[in-house]
């Protein structure tokens, strides 16, 4: 937090199934599995292109959550299906160690690419809902204080456990 590549809205991917994008893949697999993360975008990596990747599955860093298919989603576009928000615990690689309450929306529909180009289409809610919408947003530049409504709800992970709050 606080490179300001972070804050710029990620292109769209032009070609599929190059070199270039699966290696960018690669890289973000490997990121977000070495850090335990439950999903991960290019931006985060340095790369400003509309590519995210994400995998929820016994995941200690969220072990309540339930589980989410690996997914690598490619210029991706997420359209709410309620406007019923509710309020969830999320980290980001991006700002290790914290912790805050984000709303998002209960249920949504997102569509986009496959690695190949294959049209993914999914209706979610949940957990999954809640992973798509935050990865999502750091492809506009949004992190995911910048959605928190209320800041007492934010603080280090270590302190939050301690607390029993978490
Ligand atoms: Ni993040």
């Amino acid at each position: 937090m606080g490179d300001p590549r972070l804050l710029q809205r990620a292109a769209p991917v032009t070609a599929f199934g190059t070199p270039e994008l699966h290696a960018l893949i690669r890289d973000l697999d490997d990121t977000m599995r070495a850090a335990q993360g439950a999903g991960l975008a290019a931006p985060q990596i340095g790369v400003a292109l509309q590519v995210v990747a994400f995998e929820v599955r016994d995941n200690p860093r969220y072990p309540w959550a339930e589980p989410v298919p690996y997914t690598v989603l490619v210029n991706p576009e997420v359209i709410p299906l309620t406007e019923e928000m509710e309020e969830g615990w999320e980290g980001c690689l991006s700002l290790p160690g914290l912790r805050g309450r984000v709303p998002r929306y209960k249920r949504v529909r997102y569509r986009g690419y496959d690695p190949w180009g294959e049209v993914i289409e999914r209706t979610v809610e949940g957990f999954h809902a809640r992973v798509v919408q935050h990865e999502t947003d750091h492809l506009q530049g949004i992190l995911y204080p910048m959605r928190m409504r209320d800041l007492s709800q934010f603080g280090f992970t270590e302190v939050l456990q301690a607390a029993g709050r978490l």
